[in-house]
């Protein structure tokens, strides 16, 4: 059985996110989408597990997704996880830096660990979890770029806040 963790912040989950993993269903018999527990982007827009909810919600349609969270490396996760690579997504060149230095740095910490990565469809390679927040933040049309599940909440999320 191939396996491949999809690491993220996922705050929110984003129509970019859920491409990519409805890609890598395709691919392998089992997806994890691994929520992490980042300590850089606190305070997040959704708990951990409003997140992790709200992921298995928008992938209730696909049979091989598990959502799971961890905390602390990303390679100790693969480990626990019995995963054949990290998935992750690479939407324009200046993704590219970033990316290479995670990849190189998880498998120079743990040799077996092959990254891979998966482009999304152009539509939705300018959207990212950030950018929707801050449209969403600024009252603008951000429904678009988010599964339905996610922009259900994160209305509810706002209209809490403004209160
Ligand atoms: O969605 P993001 O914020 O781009 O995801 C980044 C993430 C969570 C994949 C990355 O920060 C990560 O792997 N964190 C776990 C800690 C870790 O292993 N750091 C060293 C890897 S280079």
């Amino acid at each position: 059985m191939r396996t491949v963790l999809y690491p993220g912040s996922f705050d929110p989950l984003t129509n970019g996110h859920l491409d990519l993993i409805e890609r890598a269903c395709r691919l392998f018999d089992h997806v994890i989408v691994g929520v992490a527990v980042n300590a850089e982007k606190h305070p997040p827009f959704f708990s951990r597990k409003e997140r992790m909810k709200l992921i298995a919600e928008s992938c209730q349609h696909l049979p091989n997704v598990e959502v799971v969270s961890f905390q602390g490396l990303l390679v100790d996760a693969i480990a626990e996880y019995e995963a054949n690579a990290i998935l992750r997504g690479l939407r324009a060149f200046s993704d590219f830096e970033y990316e290479l230095q995670m990849a190189l740095m998880n498998r120079s910490l743990s040799e077996e660990c092959e990254t891979i990565f998966l482009m999304p469809t152009p539509n939705n390679s300018f959207v990212s979890s950030s950018i929707v927040k801050e449209v969403a933040l600024l009252h603008g049309d951000f429904v678009q770029y988010v599964p339905e599940a996610i922009a259900c909440a994160m209305r509810k999320k706002l209209k809490r806040m403004e209160k």
